[in-house]
């Protein structure tokens, strides 16, 4: 198949990209470079510089590559950005996937994987979350992945697009230095950069009803979640129409925010750093981790790199951005 994704110039769209490229599939990726890099895609993918809000590019960009499936990436992450413009977040996310669905369906396209987020589970009262735990979502950011969800179920009811909606669990590590994450948003490049200017890392609440007081998540290499966009993909072809898959992306392990920053500070050396507790962060979860189960039997993947992986390759990453 030939796919399109949207989003493939950042951090988890250029890991997406090689996978579907290196499992044997065309590519195309499309891009508006607002946080991605041109450097990402790799030799020989074309790269379509364009907005999710212009369909009439979109649907031109289909059809002149001849598409026949799309890997929507594209959109904004930001949790906290969310809360102050959340009509940015709103338009970029669920205009922007109403607009490319709009392409498709003029164009003939119906096959569909789309990047969703736990943070659609807001703060799930369970063990482990599966993707029938009640979606609760906290933020506008978490609310624009779940209308995206909805709007894709009802376009695969009528248009029969055959559709995969992913949630992500907590994403970290790259596949080599030059396709790290580049935003500093999430607990591990937070760590790094703390490091780095000579403070205490933070630890944000010691006093959540965990093991150890802090906050757990289900960290996941951002090659396994690459794989499980090849696997969807492939799932995809031969599905029947008006398939509609929505299935977490984790490893369904549990870490907490102390084990984390014990382990980062032993990959970078940096055991003298003894980590500092802040007060809790507003709108964090206890404990956040999957069941992968679903994936498993839908797709036949589970993740395959360890928390050690992850680590090390985003403090490779870190170094090769920051020397
Ligand atoms: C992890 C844990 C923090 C920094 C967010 C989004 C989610 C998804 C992934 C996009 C929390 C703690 C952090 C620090 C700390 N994004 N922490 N000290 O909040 O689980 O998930 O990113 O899809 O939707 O909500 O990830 O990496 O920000 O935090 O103690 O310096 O680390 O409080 O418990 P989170 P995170």
């Amino acid at each position: 198949m030939s796919w399109l994704v949207t989003g493939g110039a950042g951090y988890i769209g250029a890991h997406v990209v090689r996978a579907l490229a290196d499992g044997g599939e065309r590519v195309v990726v499309y891009d508006d470079l607002s946080t991605g890099s041109a450097d990402r895609v790799p030799d020989g993918v074309p790269l379509v510089v364009g907005s999710v809000l212009d369909e009439a590019l979109l649907e031109g960009v289909i059809r002149d590559h001849a598409v026949t499936g799309v890997v929507h990436i594209a959109g904004k992450k930001q949790v906290a950005e969310s809360v102050e413009r959340p009509l940015h977040y709103y338009r970029e996310n669920v205009t922007g996937l109403a607009t490319l669905l709009e392409a498709m369906v003029s164009a003939g396209v119906d096959r569909l994987v789309f990047s969703s987020s736990a943070a659609v589970y807001g703060m799930p009262d369970v063990d482990l979350v599966t993707e029938d735990t009640p979606c609760l979502p906290l933020s506008p950011y978490g609310e624009t992945k779940l209308a995206g969800e909805w709007l894709i179920d009802a376009a695969a009811r009528a248009h029969g697009i055959r559709a995969a909606s992913l949630r992500y669990f907590n994403v970290a590590g790259a596949a080599a230095p030059e396709l790290s994450d580049s935003g500093v948003f999430n607990l591990i490049p937070m760590v790094f950069e703390r490091l780095e200017a000579g403070d205490a890392p933070r630890v944000f609440g010691d006093d959540y009803a965990t093991p150890d007081g802090t906050c757990v998540r289900d960290y996941i290499h951002v090659e396994d979640i690459a794989s499980a966009h090849l696997a969807a993909a492939r799932r995809l072809a031969d599905a029947p129409e008006g398939t509609a898959l929505t299935l977490n992306v984790g490893r369904g392990e549990g870490s907490s925010v102390r084990e984390m920053v014990d382990r980062i500070l032993k990959v970078t050396g940096r055991q003298d750093a003894a980590p500092r507790v802040s007060p809790r962060r507003p709108g964090d979860a206890a404990r956040v981790v999957a069941s992968a189960d679903r994936a498993r039997a839908e797709l036949g993947w589970t993740a395959r790199h360890d928390l050690d992986a992850m680590i090390d390759s985003a403090w490779q990453g870190w170094r090769h951005r920051h020397g």
